[in-house]
């Protein structure tokens, strides 16, 4: 069952989008070689709470943190560690809040100091992908158009789109229906109503599409060992344009 939000409820979740936006940008400013992920962390759960919320990820489905932090290979849901980042990584970080009764939830791969040319290529690609798939996100288009948008950008470039794990409709629960795989076929799958609010977040390979699933039963790593990256936006369904609720605009005006 897809929920539909109201006004009202749409603009509880834009404050919890706006939350885990500035949550993000706070993090970003400290993401430099030589900090672990789990102080990043801590400056995340800190910030978060300082806003008068909690964190969205800690305790669900018994998930340890505040953030997930996915260094090169890994994917997605890497836990915050003792992993000091070197020059050169890059750095998923996934963040959520719950306030009201509401998640926000968003991601942004951040380069820490500097990059590959490759790296770069993926990570613009990546976040280009989602921009992509959000023009897609208006009433009465279907899931399957963002899904084509998301997988026609980045295979043309030579980049893999990680199917086994997908972006999501969110509420007053992190996941609820439907589905938002970052691959599809026009004209297919769910059609979008106003009042839907769903996360689109690409997760994106350098190499082959291929994935594992760390020891550790959270943990999403590419199969051939090469770097990935994954952007993550709310967005809500209007007529005619998408009602983006979180934003990059504080981390990349921080810069
Ligand atoms: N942002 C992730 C998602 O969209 C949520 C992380 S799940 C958690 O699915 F368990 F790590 F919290
Ligand atoms: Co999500």
């Amino acid at each position: 069952m897809i929920r539909i939000k109201t006004e009202e409820e749409i603009s509880i979740m834009r404050e919890n989008a706006l939350m885990v936006s500035k949550t993000l940008a706070e993090v970003g400013k400290h993401v430099e070689p030589g900090i672990t992920t789990k102080e990043l962390d801590v400056i995340a759960e800190r910030f978060i709470r300082s806003l008068g919320a909690e964190p969205g990820f800690l305790g669900y489905e018994g998930y340890p943190a505040t953030l997930c932090t996915s260094v090169n290979e890994v994917v997605v849901h890497g836990f915050p560690s003792s992993y000091k980042l070197k020059e050169g990584d890059i750095l998923s970080v996934d963040c959520g809040t719950k306030y009201r009764g509401f998640y926000g939830d968003s991601a942004y791969t951040f380069p820490v100091g500097k990059v590959s040319e490759e790296d770069q290529a993926l990570l613009d690609a990546t976040k280009a992908s989602l921009y992509k798939g959000i023009e897609q996100a208006v009433a009465g288009a279907r899931i399957g158009d963002i899904g084509e948008a998301v997988q026609n950008y980045c295979e043309t470039r030579g980049f893999g789109v990680v199917r086994e794990m997908v972006g999501h409709g969110i509420g007053k629960n992190m996941h609820e229906s439907p589905e938002v795989p970052n691959y599809g076929r026009r004209g297919h799958g769910v059609k979008l109503k106003e009042g839907m609010v769903i996360c689109i977040e690409p997760m994106i390979t350098a190499g082959r599409k291929e994935i594992y699933l760390d020891d550790n039963g959270w943990g999403i790593i590419t199969a051939d060992g090469k770097k990935s990256a994954h952007f993550e936006l709310t967005v809500a369904i209007r007529k005619g344009e998408p009602y983006v609720l979180s934003t990059f605009e504080f981390i990349e005006n921080n810069k």
